[in-house]
């Protein structure tokens, strides 16, 4: 059975307990990182401490966590759990107080939970076959840039696509795509990498972000631009990024296969490139 962290604590999962007035269950008012675990090592933690307080500002919380003190549960996480890869997912939420839609103008005591979940990252089947998606209409609100809880359009996507016997669903706004399920996407024409620009619509990936500096590395020229579906549908190749699927090549687009139907070269290179820089830098 899993150690978790709640509130300071380090507890049996089956004991862990959250009060049923927490903002975080009634009104999604929490936000959460993802940070994967390689050798029992943590990727790029630095980028998802500051995201996880930019976050927590952008919702006007009064409290930020201490980034040593969430390293060191991290730490301990992984140690109980002799978690080797994997991810840790840590969640906080404004906490606990009588149901208002006011939020409220006191400081209050922020919830604090996190996990461990084992899951294949460097040689995963999607990283070695790639995976197939179809598309449907971007429903979400538009703060996505925020990284909260509020994740209920983004899994009935997702189902929807498995439910059709796709592997996961990019999402459109005015025909343009603007991000996976729970990842950001790339598209590559004739030679020119291509992955939507970042702004409210979207959040802005971690792994986005180191994969630009890698594709700099490798001398890829990549534009940020966003991109149609027929677009995505045309292209020679397409992955989509996220720091538990890292780089994962898209041989499917809707009906239209994408290149030879098998993971693309850029795609490979850029990908190997991706796990040489995280490796080196993991702590
Ligand atoms: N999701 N876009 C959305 C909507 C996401 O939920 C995620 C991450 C990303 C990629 O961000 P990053 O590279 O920082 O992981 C983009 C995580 C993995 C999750 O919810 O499980």
């Amino acid at each position: 059975m899993r150690q978790v962290y709640i509130n300071g604590e380090f507890k049996k999962e089956d004991e862990a307990k959250v009060s049923i007035f927490d903002r975080g269950l009634l009104f999604s008012d929490s936000v959460y990182e993802v940070t994967s675990v390689i050798n029992s090592k943590l990727i790029d933690f630095k980028y998802h401490v500051e995201r996880l307080d930019r976050s927590m500002n952008e919702l006007k919380f009064k409290t930020l966590i201490d980034h040593d003190e969430i390293l060191a549960f991290h730490r301990k996480l992984i140690d109980l759990n002799n978690l080797k890869e994997g991810m840790i997912y840590t969640q906080v939420t404004r906490g606990v107080v009588d149901r208002s839609f006011d939020m409220p103008k006191q400081a209050i005591k922020p919830t604090v939970l996190a996990f461990t979940q084992e899951k294949k990252i460097l040689e995963s089947d999607t990283a070695k076959n790639g995976i197939k998606v179809m598309t449907l209409e971007d429903m979400r609100w538009k703060r996505n840039d925020i990284k909260t809880t509020q994740l209920l359009y983004a899994s009935m996507a997702k189902s929807e696509a498995t439910a059709k016997g796709f592997d996961d669903a990019w999402m459109l706004r005015q025909g343009y795509v603007t991000e996976g399920s729970s990842n950001n996407v790339w598209i590559i024409r004739s030679k020119n990498i291509m992955t939507r620009q970042s702004d409210n619509l979207i959040l802005s990936g971690i792994t986005r972000a180191v994969v630009l500096e890698c594709a700099k590395k490798l001398d890829y020229e990549v534009i940020t631009k966003n991109f149609t579906k027929v677009d995505a549908e045309s292209a020679d190749e397409a992955f989509m990024t996220s720091s538990t699927g890292l780089i994962t090549p898209v041989i499917k687009i809707n009906s239209s296969q994408i290149g030879d139907g098998k993971p693309g070269n850029f795609t490979k290179s850029l990908r190997a490139e991706y796990i040489k820089r995280v490796l080196e830098i993991a702590i």
